[in-house]
């Protein structure tokens, strides 16, 4: 068993979640206050015995640690022909935009979503097409007649699609992503797959590869994929792109090159290939963990009016705040002013989520048990 209630000081390291802001207890920025997994360590020891830290290439294992996960977790078997390097999901996201589109071009997003896929389109001189996700009961469902509608114009040539989706949780279905893959070559757009979220998964559910669901969303697809998210080492900046189809892929190589993201840093492997080759016992326990985080956190905060989104997926709490404010801000603000406690407003997944609030519950118990009480606490002193 390994020990997630183990708390580690990490002021001082030039960590952004907790030096970049003065917070008593920062619950933002979604990576983990947990050690990483022996593998991963040991990865990063190993390669300190060689005190020479030159330039790097990718090797073969790199890769092939990747598909025998994939096939081992995910059912799938990508053709190690069909995978690139690179340094991470967002230069990935970001290069492929440039590659992939013009200036003035639409990129569709389903909203809210990751506050990045925005900068990635509107840093490069693209419009955001966001199809809103319908909210009914507590619930997020895709607007497929709006998504096809969105689809439909001449202007819109890429999707970025968050599977499962980063804030609200959700693992999209078969039949979901099928539809996206019909819909996308019908209109010529071509889909990027954002999984970097998928092995953060509770026991009994699954997440399915976007490329795994038909030919059509094999052959006009992108996956973006990176081991660091799951294995709480984001930091090392390093993930895989699997572009099954030559003319994309070449596309999509080309960008990297260019934007010089193909190449990894010296740390960039050697903990990665350790992790996925032996760190299916510590993603197991760590995604039981957090699930029981859940249940604390959501139990500890019952009959306050706030809503807990469900989801089975992600180690972030998408809550609706509508019965306080309809701007988050205002509870985001007034949490961290009276008590310390500092989470994201929803507004930075888009305006779809302007009266939410995300959690990140990566964290050990005490931390769990001390946030409970402090937004109790913010809750009393917070106009109804
Ligand atoms: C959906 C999503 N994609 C990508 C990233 C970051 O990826 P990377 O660190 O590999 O650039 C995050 C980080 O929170 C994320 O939530």
């Amino acid at each position: 068993m390994y020990d997630f209630d183990k708390k580690i000081p990490r002021k001082n390291t030039n960590s952004l979640k907790c030096d970049s802001i003065n917070s008593k207890l920062p619950m933002l920025v979604a990576e983990r206050e947990f050690r990483v997994g022996e593998g991963s360590n040991k990865g990063i020891l190993d390669r300190m015995k060689c005190p020479i830290y030159g330039y790097s290439i990718t090797p073969d294992e790199y890769f092939l640690a990747y598909i025998s996960w994939w096939k081992r977790r995910h059912h799938i078997e990508f053709d190690k022909d069909w995978m690139l390097f690179s340094t991470g999901v967002v230069p990935t996201i970001s290069s492929t935009v440039r590659k992939l589109t013009t200036p003035a071009e639409k990129v569709i997003l389903l909203t809210p979503c990751f506050n990045m896929f925005y900068n990635s389109i509107l840093n490069n001189g693209r419009v955001v097409l966001s199809s809103d996700l319908i909210y009914e009961n507590h619930e997020y469902r895709i607007d497929f007649s709006d998504l096809e509608n969105k689809m439909k114009d001449p202007q819109a040539t890429l999707m970025i699609l968050c599977n499962p989706h980063n804030p609200v949780g959700r693992i999209w279905t078969k039949e979901e992503l099928e539809r996206i893959g019909q819909l996308s070559v019908k209109y010529n757009v071509v889909v990027l797959s954002d999984e970097i979220h998928c092995d953060i998964v509770e026991e009994g559910y699954e997440y399915i590869p976007y490329c795994s669901v038909s030919d059509e969303c094999k052959m006009n697809s992108i996956t973006a994929i990176s081991a660091t998210k799951c294995f709480g080492i984001p930091g090392l900046q390093s993930s895989a792109v699997v572009v099954p189809n030559p003319f994309l892929r070449h596309k999509v190589w080309r960008g990297l090159n260019t934007d010089e993201c193909a190449e990894g840093n010296v740390f960039a492997y050697t903990p990665i290939i350790n992790a996925l080759n032996d760190g299916e016992t510590w993603v197991n326990e760590m995604n039981a963990y957090v699930k029981e985080n859940k249940r604390l956190f959501t139990e500890g905060l019952k009959d306050t009016g706030l809503i807990f989104i469900e989801a089975h997926a992600l180690y972030v709490l998408w809550v609706d705040v509508s019965n306080y404010t309809l701007d988050a801000k205002e509870f985001v603000d007034h949490l961290y002013k009276t008590t310390g406690l500092y989470i994201t407003e929803g507004i930075e997944y888009g305006e779809a989520g302007k009266s939410f609030v995300r959690i990140n519950l990566a964290t050990n118990k005490d931390n769990i048990k001390e946030a409970i009480s402090l937004m109790k606490e913010a809750i009393n002193s917070f106009k109804k």
